[in-house]
């Protein structure tokens, strides 16, 4: 009988979320996602010790190259958190990653710059997309991220489902949420409607998953990124899966479409509690491991401080 993966990837396009080398070659998926948390912990695995050399940003695109001669599709490589508050600096770290790739031989298009979506970030792909650079937006958590995303036309979107869990289940004091019920399946559910409704090319990537429940509520979802654990559990799973998601049933919700300038943005982000919290958290939390994988680079005697 076909498993759950072998079913689920009939309606999604199904990528590996990791910075293991040797998962994306035994799970064989079309694109991959790295963070810097990802790579943080592959870059203390002894395995990979060979990649760690020069600066974080050559550190990503060595773990970018790698994880290419795996897959037939895109790698998502992130710029360094700390620039999630300013356009211009955003937008040329990209092109320096980009420029990072090309050297080693690797087209744009097999590329997707992950940027923080805030404002600023999604002002800095909007630049991007126009110079042919590919953009995955990150750290997504609410339908003014995603309807700001859309309007400046990025390439994709990763709504992160597994975070959302996480703050509503500590804000209930509860230790599971019912898949029916999840904040995080509804969120990916109603941006993934809003976005066909209306026509956008923006495709939407469910991510940040911590149970595969949540990924099979998804099913149908243009990409969904998994990490190496939860696609060994879809595996081992035996299906079929019932697609959840599709352009046809988007059509027919009563949704309103939204225009959101720079203002109108800040406000409705700002009354969203859950989502200004876990952008905050992501944020620092992907800046600390960058600095955690500096100082592991300079005790390997390696670094360059990237500028
Ligand atoms: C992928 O793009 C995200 O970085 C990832 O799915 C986040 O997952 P986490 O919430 O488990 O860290």
């Amino acid at each position: 009988m076909m498993s759950q993966l072998e079913s689920l990837r009939q309606h999604s396009l199904v990528v590996a979320d990791t910075g293991d080398i040797e998962a994306v070659a035994r799970w064989k998926p079309q694109d991959a996602t790295t963070n810097p948390s990802l790579i943080l912990t592959s870059a203390a695995d002894p395995r990979f010790r060979h990649l760690m050399h020069a600066d974080m940003d050559r550190v990503f695109v060595n773990f970018g190259c790698e994880i290419l001669k795996h897959i037939p599709g895109r790698v998502s490589t992130e710029v360094d958190a700390r620039l999630s508050f300013d356009t211009g600096k955003s937008a040329d770290r990209a092109r320096r990653l980009v420029a990072l790739y090309e050297n080693a031989g690797v087209s744009r298009s097999r590329i997707l710059i992950k940027l923080a979506a805030t404002w600023e970030g999604v002002r800095a792909a909007r630049e991007l997309e126009r110079e042919g650079i590919h953009c995955n937006m990150t750290l997504l958590f609410s339908f003014a991220q995603a309807v700001a995303c859309a309007d400046a036309g990025v390439t994709l979107i990763s709504p992160f489902v597994g975070r959302i869990y996480d703050w509503h289940r500590q804000a209930r004091k509860v230790d599971d949420i019912p898949i029916e019920e999840d904040p995080g399946v509804t969120s990916v559910t109603r941006i993934y409607g809003y976005y066909k409704k209306y026509g956008y090319k923006t495709q939407v990537m469910g991510a940040s998953f911590r149970k595969t429940g949540q990924i099979l509520a998804l099913a149908g979802c243009d990409l969904l990124t998994i990490a190496p654990d939860l696609l060994e559990k879809l595996s081992s799973t035996p299906g079929p899966v019932e697609r959840k998601l599709s352009p046809e049933k988007a059509a027919g919700i009563d949704m309103p479409k939204v225009a959101l300038d720079e203002t109108a943005f800040r406000w409705l982000f700002n009354e969203d509690v859950m989502a200004s919290d876990k952008l905050a958290e992501g944020i620092r939390r992907f800046d600390a491991d960058a600095r955690k994988l500096e100082k592991l680079l300079i005790s390997l005697g390696a670094a360059v401080t990237a500028k």
